[in-house]
């Protein structure tokens, strides 16, 4: 069974929902209700890690809470949505990305099950799920079918604020293609939940300092609203690929 973790914007775009479903964890309350929706011909279960009213900025989301409660209702797979700034100049505003590496720059969060669960140590050496990943990258229009768009390196900062120019320079020196504030520790208590995880990413602006000027976030929502039934093609045609 799958289910998507998306943002605010995304939920205006898929079907409407069946079913909402309410549920607690050992970690506190998830984001918001499981809705269940038919996507892809499918039963998918939707979370928005900001909440129903978009209300939970990234550094305060309850991750442990979210993956422990779709963990419960038996779900294997996540595919994961997120926007992002471009760190490679090659990825202009509106950019379809399925990254394969993160490097974690958050602090403060709660980042594991560890101590309640019995894990110790797990491998992280790829972050995202091989065959996942692959089924999202098969499913990308085909303008988003070359190398910059089927690979990248998501660096994850804490928020809310968007970065320093001298702080994007860095990520780039790093590795990072990408720049945005959600996707850890979600990879990785999925990982430790046993779930399979991946995602997908929207350019929605370029990173601080990637172009002249400051980063328009207004801009942002506006590049957002054009690209979410693009977005949407995209999960849809992933869930339709999913065995
Ligand atoms: N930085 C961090 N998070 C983001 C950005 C950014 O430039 N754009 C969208 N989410």
């Amino acid at each position: 069974m799958l289910a998507l973790i998306t943002g605010t914007a995304l939920q205006s775009v898929l079907p409407r929902p069946n079913e909402l479903i309410y549920r607690n964890t050992p970690y506190g309350a998830p984001s918001g209700p499981l809705l269940e929706v038919q996507l892809g011909g499918k039963s998918v279960y939707c979370l928005n890690r900001h909440g129903i009213e978009g209300q939970t900025a990234a550094h305060l989301v309850n991750y442990r809470a979210n993956i422990w409660a779709l963990k419960e209702l038996g779900i294997q797979e996540v595919i994961a949505t997120a926007t992002v700034g471009g760190i490679n100049p090659a990825l202009a505003r509106g950019a379809l990305v399925v990254p394969d590496q993160v490097i974690d720059y958050t602090y403060g969060r709660d980042q594991t099950f560890v101590g309640i669960q019995r894990i110790d140590h797990y491998d992280f050496t790829l972050p995202f799920d091989t065959d996942l990943r692959d089924i999202l990258v098969r499913a990308l229009p085909n303008e988003f079918q070359s190398d910059e768009y089927r690979h990248g390196c998501y660096g994850v900062t804490q928020g809310p604020r968007f970065e320093t120019a001298a702080e994007i320079k860095r990520f780039n020196q790093d590795g990072c293609d990408l720049v945005g504030m959600t996707l850890m520790p979600e990879a990785s208590l999925a990982r430790e939940a046993k779930i399979r995880y991946a995602a997908l990413c929207l350019v929605v602006n370029p990173a601080a300092g990637v172009e002249d000027g400051e980063v328009d976030i207004e801009d942002t929502a506006v590049v957002t609203k054009k690209a979410l039934s693009a977005l949407e093609g995209v999960l849809e045609r992933a869930v339709e690929l999913l065995q």
